[in-house]
């Protein structure tokens, strides 16, 4: 692995389950889909796509069809046992985007969505750069992140410190390749559940670390006092989508 790269999870299977959990009850992968179709659109050669991180596959398996060849870079082994029993015709490299080496492939799209959470962000620019240089001319890479802002972050806040430097690296991405290379969209993901316990589990999912769990009082007390609306629970989740193109 990567010296940059943090240690994939240890519990695969509950973090696999809170993952399904999570995307069940939020509109995020619909909302999402919606955005990367307006990166697409800009897309004319539609030959490879490249999901990196592709977690239980709701956004490539969609997206796979817009492409001839869909490739996914996954270090987590359930995951990848699963796209490979789900989708045969995939290519699943069961390792980390810093370790993997794709040699002369280029892809005509590539994904990175809610990924860079995991790895240090010292070694962002690195993994976008590793990213453009697997982009074939005309192509572009989406990289979707939570923003530093709204109902999610402040969750956060409480807990831990919010430290995903997504203006910094959007900063970083403008000085490296211009503003004609780097686009930027803002969108809304609306997480609802009917129990408290449901929307606790959603909290531990995103505060990703597990010595959370131990919170897990602490968490329902935040949640009962903040999210509750009628007829259940809801947290607003603010996010970024950052597009490059490569010329071509
Ligand atoms: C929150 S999930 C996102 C899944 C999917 N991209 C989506 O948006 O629905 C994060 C995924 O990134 C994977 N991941 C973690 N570290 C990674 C790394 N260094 N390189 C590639 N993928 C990584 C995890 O195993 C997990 O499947």
């Amino acid at each position: 692995m990567a010296g940059k790269d943090r240690p994939v999870m240890e519990e695969e299977a509950e973090y696999r389950r809170q993952l399904d959990l999570f995307t069940r009850s939020s509109t995020e992968k619909q909302i999402e889909l919606v955005k990367l179709g307006e990166v697409l659109a800009g897309i004319t050669n539609r030959d490879a796509f490249l999901d990196i991180g592709a977690g239980g596959g709701y956004l490539t398996i969609p997206l796979s069809q817009s492409f001839e060849k869909t490739v996914i870079v996954e270090p987590n082994g359930k995951q990848v046992d699963f796209l490979r029993r789900r989708c045969p015709e995939f290519t699943v490299h069961h390792d980390t985007w810093g370790n993997i080496d794709l040699g002369g492939t280029f892809f005509d799209f590539i994904l990175c969505s809610h990924v860079l959470y995991y790895i240090d962000s010292d070694a962002w620019l690195p993994a976008l750069e590793k990213m453009y240089g697997r982009l074939a001319p005309g192509g572009r890479i989406a990289v979707v992140l939570q923003s530093p802002i709204g109902e999610v972050a402040a969750f956060f806040n409480q807990f831990t410190r919010y430290d995903v430097d997504i203006l910094g690296l959007w900063r970083d991405l403008y000085m490296r390749y211009g503003d004609d290379v780097v686009g930027v969209r803002y969108f809304l993901n609306e997480i609802w559940t009917e129990s408290l316990e449901d929307m606790a589990d959603i909290g531990l999912f995103l505060l990703i670390d597990r010595r959370f769990r131990a919170c897990r009082d602490e968490i329902r007390r935040y949640i009962e006092a903040n999210q509750r609306v009628p007829g259940g629970f809801r947290m607003m989740q603010d996010e970024i989508l950052l597009s490059l193109r490569k010329p071509g």
